[in-house]
């Protein structure tokens, strides 16, 4: 299947020299693609959400520290080493929440350490070829997820969703996107929900954008309005993506996702996670423990709007993420299929199911 977007949202560029994103702050006015060559660029690149979505994270570090890699000048393995681990950990500082980030990181530093026999240029092909190979498996995990989400739902629903989990947080179909593109390919019809998305406005930049463009019927809606929809019975499903998903299945996701999922329980509406399983974190037991970013306040007081919107020196808490009660959750769909309450066994066989496959 052909992509989506004429601009892949992240790439490795022709020469190979550089990591290639679409920048997404500048989107749906202006479409410019950035060539990511230094650590500093990259890490930015992910702290100033030009790109963004806990998959995309993930194959923008996987792709940058390839290119760090790649210019280091030395045959040392363990120098070569040593400056690797230093990258690793600058580029896991750019956001804490999504664990795709340190994931892809992890799996990028097992190569390193697997090939401690091996020349610092034979090291190097094998971490771009990992690091591709972590860019192509996302396509086929949002192809799966679009495929298990879609046997959930029925030609000409209405869904709800938050946030952009769209082919712009990832490579190709999204999350949560996944089921509505391909229900889109089959003429389901779905009608879909845009949550603008406060304070960074992923639904309405990026979301509605995406869906638009690719014929899909969205409207666009601000998020307190979540309620008014539901109740007039307008959604028959919430489909959001996550940022990290705890063993009991407690979801990390872009802030008001939690309120969503209390509003479609009071008006028992499903709510559906997408999740690949790289952002499924079974290390931790409950969503308490997953780490949620905090931004700065210019984001809420000045960010897209023409001049500022609140009182100098006004206090303002700014948390990225908000963690939904696994007890709000229908179902997490992932790749191995869709786990049910209670999710601390339902993930633990989509694990073993993994394993077995691979
Ligand atoms: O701050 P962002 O834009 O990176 O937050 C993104 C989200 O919360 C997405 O819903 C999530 O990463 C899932 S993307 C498939």
């Amino acid at each position: 299947m052909e992509h989506r977007t004429k601009h892949q949202t992240v790439s490795l560029n022709q020469e190979g020299n550089a990591v290639e994103i679409l920048d997404q702050t500048l989107l749906p006015n202006q479409v410019r693609i950035l060539q990511l060559k230094t650590a500093q660029e990259i890490w930015d690149a992910i702290y100033l959400l030009k790109v963004r979505g806990a998959p995309a994270i993930g194959v923008t570090a996987a792709l940058g520290i390839y290119i760090l890699a790649k210019n280091l000048q030395t045959e040392d393995y363990s120098i070569f080493l040593q400056e690797f681990t230093k990258y690793k950990e600058y580029l896991e500082s750019s956001r804490p929440t999504a664990v795709n980030l340190s994931w892809a990181l992890n799996r990028m530093e097992a190569v390193c350490k697997k090939e401690e026999n091996s020349t610092t240029e034979e090291i190097k092909e094998r971490l771009k070829r990992e690091a591709l190979a972590i860019q192509e498996e996302d396509i086929k995990v949002c192809r799966k997820i679009g495929e298990y989400g879609l046997e959930l739902l029925q030609p000409g629903n209405g869904i709800l969703t938050h946030c952009n989990a769209g082919y712009l947080a990832a490579c190709e179909y999204g999350t949560a996107t996944a089921p509505i593109y391909l229900g889109q390919e089959k003429g389901y019809g779905f009608r879909v929900f845009a949550d603008e998305t406060r304070p960074l406005l992923q639904g309405a930049r990026l979301t509605a954008y995406e869906l638009a463009s690719d014929g899909v019927d969205v409207t666009l809606i601000c998020d307190n309005m979540s309620a008014m929809v539901m109740k007039k019975g307008w959604v028959d499903a919430v489909l959001v993506g996550c940022d990290r998903v705890a063993a009991n299945g407690d979801t990390a996701n872009k802030i008001g996702t939690s309120v969503v999922a209390m509003v479609a329980k009071h008006y028992n509406i499903p709510f559906y996670v997408c999740a690949p399983t790289a952002t499924i974190d079974r290390s931790i037991s409950t969503g308490e423990m997953i780490p949620v970013e905090e931004r700065p306040s210019h984001e809420v007081t000045e960010m897209w709007y023409k001049e500022r919107m609140a009182p100098q020196g006004i206090q303002v808490y700014n948390p990225a993420f908000d963690i939904t009660d696994h007890q709000l959750i229908t179902a997490i769909i992932t790749e191995y299929g869709i786990a049910r309450p209670p999710f601390t066994q339902s993930l633990k066989e989509i694990f073993d199911k993994k394993s077995y496959n691979q």
